[in-house]
């Protein structure tokens, strides 16, 4: 009789995960997620739609070329071309799985956010086009017959045989375990902005799945790539509401406490790439409150841009009369578990795809409404690839080892660990400030027992040596103390590359 076959075990329910699952069929797939599904993940919240060249006129090639200018040429320029001449055939497998995009008189309605140089974004509901594009593949994933679920689930731990990852194991609320073996497995585990004091991210995304590779000895790339969004409503909590770049793309204008254009030096104005807007809207806030006016728009508000209409009436401002105070807060992360085109890790039977993984897809700064593409382009890709994988029989004497993310840290030494980092990781840094962090991390006593047991100070202090070693001023990584900023030929060297493809 044939042993039975192991699962894909896919960790993350976000948009990347489901795409990877719903691509595995048909060999069976464990879809595990740490919250309920539907619940949780930053994919939920996206505001930002899905950039594909579908306008005409519009090409993979130019949407390749915006896409390493924002990332300030540190892109994998290979990465970057399959990305953008996936993306309309992403945007129709969407459509096939459910999605609604909006649409006006001409088609497929397309929008225009920073980096950007022409229309090319779709939305569906406006403003919610990532809860309604993961519902979608929820509701796909759901009706699959390969797919089985676990829920409310903790993967802390990877199973390895001979340097193979062959499992994980998986905890539960009420701290129950149990180790699953896997063909291989995915992580799709999303971000870590919820480590820094500000950020769009929802509470749980604290680089867990990263954590756990960290932990099994995967190889890390770009970790000082931290996207900070420019426009986060200014309310003063830990996760604050997105104030979707779109309103810019349609019109809306920053400006600094004396009620002056913000944007005005840069020739794309409030369209420059996020990167750049985000350092002035921190810099202007030296001077005062930096403000978004959103008032000049036309109407239609409720059916464009409802998330970002509730979230500032809930806080009493009316933004179609109101201007938005924003500020800068951390957003996504370039860096991650260095993968292939593939989504493989360093580690056989390893996977990692969307945010937790880097590719070098986003270089140093991802422009804007790349990341759900990635997370349907690549998930698609790797849920393949990842499929096709079969256990070997385990050979006699094979040596089986469980390595584990280790503890978390209390309330307390979290909330430090999001003002460190905050403070020295920021959106403009100090080799000075990151110095002090890092010794903060080493040297105090409570934080040396966090470093060692504390897995969330394993991260932040790989990051922050990461943003250390980084010499010069590159895409999101930014110092202001007189470092060079990335090297002309850097950029030369990456637009004669695209252009030789
Ligand atoms: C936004 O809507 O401004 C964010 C979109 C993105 O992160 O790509």
């Amino acid at each position: 009789m044939a042993a039975p076959r192991q699962p894909l075990v896919v960790v993350g329910h976000g948009i990347a995960g489901l795409s990877a699952a719903l691509a595995a069929a048909p060999a069976p797939v464990l879809l595990v997620n740490r919250a309920r599904s539907g619940e949780g993940g930053s994919s939920l919240l996206a505001q930002g739609g899905i950039a594909a060249a579908l306008a005409p006129g519009d090409s993979a090639w130019a949407h390749a070329r915006d896409t390493a200018a924002a990332g300030a040429w540190h892109n994998d320029i290979r990465m970057v071309l399959r990305l953008t001449a996936a993306a309309p055939a992403a945007i129709a497998w969407l459509q096939a799985q459910g999605v609604a995009f909006d649409r006006d008189q001409a088609g497929l309605a397309l929008g225009r956010e920073g980096g950007h140089g022409v229309a090319r974004i779709v939305h569906a509901g406006g403003d919610r086009t990532g809860a309604r594009v993961t519902a979608a593949l929820l509701a796909r994933a759901r009706a699959a017959a390969h797919i089985q679920w676990r829920e409310q689930v903790d993967a802390d731990a990877l199973l390895l045989r001979d340097g193979a990852v062959v499992g994980v194991r998986l905890r539960d609320a009420a701290g129950c375990s149990e180790v699953v073996e896997a063909a291989a497995v995915v992580l799709a585990t999303g971000g870590l902005g919820a480590l820094y004091a500000h950020s769009t991210n929802p509470a749980g995304c604290t680089g867990s799945g990263l954590a756990l590779a960290q932990a099994a000895g995967a190889r890390m790339r770009d970790l000082e790539f931290v996207q900070f969004h420019p426009t986060a409503l200014a309310t003063g909590g830990a996760t604050l509401p997105l104030v979707t770049e779109a309103l810019r793309g349609a019109g809306a204008r920053l400006r600094d406490h004396r009620g002056r254009l913000l944007m005005d030096f840069h020739p794309m104005a409030d369209l420059a790439p996020r990167d750049i807007v985000a350092r002035t809207v921190w810099q202007a806030q030296r001077a005062g409150p930096v403000s978004l006016d959103a008032t000049s728009l036309p109407q239609g508000w409720e059916a464009a841009f409802p998330t970002v209409l509730a979230a500032c009436v809930a806080q009493g401002i009316d933004p179609r009369c109101m201007p938005i105070p924003v500020t800068p807060a951390a957003h996504f992360h370039m860096g991650g578990i260095a993968v292939d085109a593939d989504g493989a890790s360093s580690l056989p039977g390893l996977y990692a795809v969307g945010e937790v993984a880097c590719s070098g897809v986003h270089g140093g700064n991802r422009l804007a409404s790349n990341s759900l593409l990635e997370g349907v382009v690549c998930g698609r890709r790797t849920g393949e690839v990842a499929a096709q994988r079969t256990c070997m029989p385990t050979r006699p004497g094979a040596s089986t080892r469980l390595l584990r993310r280790g503890p978390g840290l209390d309330a307390a030494d979290r909330a430090a660990l999001r003002r460190l980092l905050w403070s020295a990781a920021g959106p403009v840094r100090s080799v000075e400030s990151m110095r002090q962090a890092q010794d903060e991390l080493q040297a105090q006593d409570e934080l040396q027992a966090l470093a060692a047991e504390g897995w969330q100070a394993r991260l932040a202090a790989a990051l922050l040596d990461a943003a250390r070693r980084r010499p010069g001023n590159l895409g999101a990584h930014w110092r202001d103390d007189g470092v060079a900023s990335v090297d002309a030929h850097v950029a030369a060297d990456g637009q004669r590359r695209i252009s030789a493809q």
